[in-house]
């Protein structure tokens, strides 16, 4: 496998595998699981017939296509689509209550990495036999642990996802400032650009996603863990309330005191903070790899084409580390016709189709070779860094009550971000609500 560790990630990547490890024992005795398997049975994945797709509302205007070849073969196993909203946590929402109520209105769901033991510990999604997927070891090891739960597959990693720092080249050519690799240098070269650039006047200097939602959670875990710190150690501990985790809360805290990370950046999610880059209101941005096409789009729809680069996240002393992000397929516990879902996750985890995606949306294929893949490499010179920020990422907690955790993250900070709690205080109560939460 070609999709190896970097060198200079090793450290990072070692303390990540030992705490999946025991994240994922943690789970025994705090899942609420009735000490089985955990996880709905494989059973026989039979049926065929009409299947939907449950999915977040899709911003790249492929997924038709993609839908429309698979129904062109399958006339009597056609996919419909079910469009979810744009936001993680509403998308999860109406996900949950469709499992609550045991509907089959949702075959395959397209879930957030994030959720799997949770979904996988109240039996609302399939236990997936592996041998039914031949492509597994194909994709990016990182990837396929999203989907699995005490071990066992739930699901099948469709597209990965790793956060880009996305900035204004023209820009900063013009002002002779380097790509920053640092947040320091990042707020140097903003300033350098401000004072020596007179069509950067007014532009904001960065922005991520900070409103109240999984997006924080992104946001805040990926300051802290570039700062040297932890929301949870590799012993599965929350250990949140360091000098390095709060060093790392005050990079976005300080930004937001100085003016650098501009007032409305605390109702941003993904796609109001693309709106505002896109239309020259940044010079950097925080945001994934489908910005990237968005960003290009020869239609009129983006001022920066050709005007931005992508580098990896800036970090306290180098660069920073990503949350690990992306989407995995897995089938509903309540769902009809399984045997033709198996086949179409198998049919969106192929090279052709993961290769299709890149091409046209940006968005991050798990199949680890179209990394190297010279044709788009060549296309697309965000892979090389976007590779690094997949490779080097961090795993939010792999717990069945993330949904608990990640609210607690986000309400600490918002509530540091919109200068309710001063950040130390943020961390310390923080710290507090996790342990109650992780008991292991
Ligand atoms: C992206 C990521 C997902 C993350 C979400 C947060 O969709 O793929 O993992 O939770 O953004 O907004």
């Amino acid at each position: 496998m070609r999709f190896e560790r970097s060198h200079t990630r090793k450290a990072v990547a070692l303390a990540v595998a030992g705490s999946l490890v025991l994240l994922a024992s943690a789970c025994g005795g705090d899942d609420g699981s009735k000490g089985d398997t955990g996880g709905a049975a494989a059973g026989a994945l039979e049926g065929r017939g009409p299947i939907t797709f449950a999915t977040g509302k899709d911003t790249s205007g492929f997924l038709p296509k993609q839908v429309a070849a698979w129904n062109a073969d399958h006339p009597t196993e056609k996919v419909e689509v079910k469009e979810l909203p744009e936001n993680a946590n509403d998308q999860r929402q109406q996900m949950v209550q469709n499992a609550q109520n045991q509907s089959d209105a949702f075959s395959v769901l397209n879930m957030d990495v994030v959720w799997t033991s949770e979904f996988a510990a109240n039996k609302w999604i399939l236990q997936l036999p592996e041998d039914k997927f031949p492509d597994l070891d194909k994709l990016v090891p990182a990837t396929v642990e999203t989907a699995k739960y005490r071990d066992k597959l739930y699901a099948v990693p469709i597209t990965s996802d790793g956060g880009l720092l996305y900035y204004r080249k023209d820009l900063l050519d013009q002002a002779g400032a380097k790509v920053p690799t640092t947040w320091d240098e990042m707020l140097a070269a903003c300033l350098a650009v401000q004072s020596k650039v007179p069509a950067a006047k007014g532009m904001g200097c960065y922005a991520g996603q900070f409103e109240k939602y999984e997006g924080l959670t992104v946001n805040f875990s990926e300051a802290v863990n570039s700062a040297g710190g932890v929301i949870v150690d590799k012993d599965g501990k929350p250990n949140v309330d360091t000098p390095e985790a709060l060093a790392g809360l005050e990079e976005l805290t300080k930004g937001f005191q100085s003016g650098a990370i501009p007032k409305a950046a605390i109702t941003y999610k993904e796609e109001e903070g693309r709106r505002a880059f896109q239309e020259g209101k940044l010079l950097f941005h925080r945001n994934w790899p489908y910005v990237y096409a968005k960003a290009s789009a020869t239609d009129g729809s983006s001022k920066i084409v050709g005007k931005f680069g992508v580098a990896a996240l800036p970090g306290k002393t180098g660069p920073g580390v990503s949350s690990l992000g992306g989407h995995d397929y897995a089938i509903s516990a309540f769902a009809k016709n399984k045997a033709t879902a198996v086949d179409f996750i198998n049919f969106m985890a192929s090279e052709a189709r993961q290769k299709a995606n890149i091409q046209a949306t940006s968005q991050a294929p798990t199949w680890a070779s179209l990394y190297d893949d010279p044709a788009l490499t060549s296309q697309f010179p965000y892979l090389a860094p976007l590779k690094a920020s997949i490779l080097g990422a961090q795993p939010r907690p792999r717990v069945v009550k993330y949904n608990d955790v990640t609210t607690a993250i986000q309400e600490a900070a918002y509530s540091a971000l919109s200068n309710k709690t001063p950040p130390k205080q943020a961390l310390t109560d923080l710290q507090t609500k996790l342990s109650s939460l992780i008991t292991q």
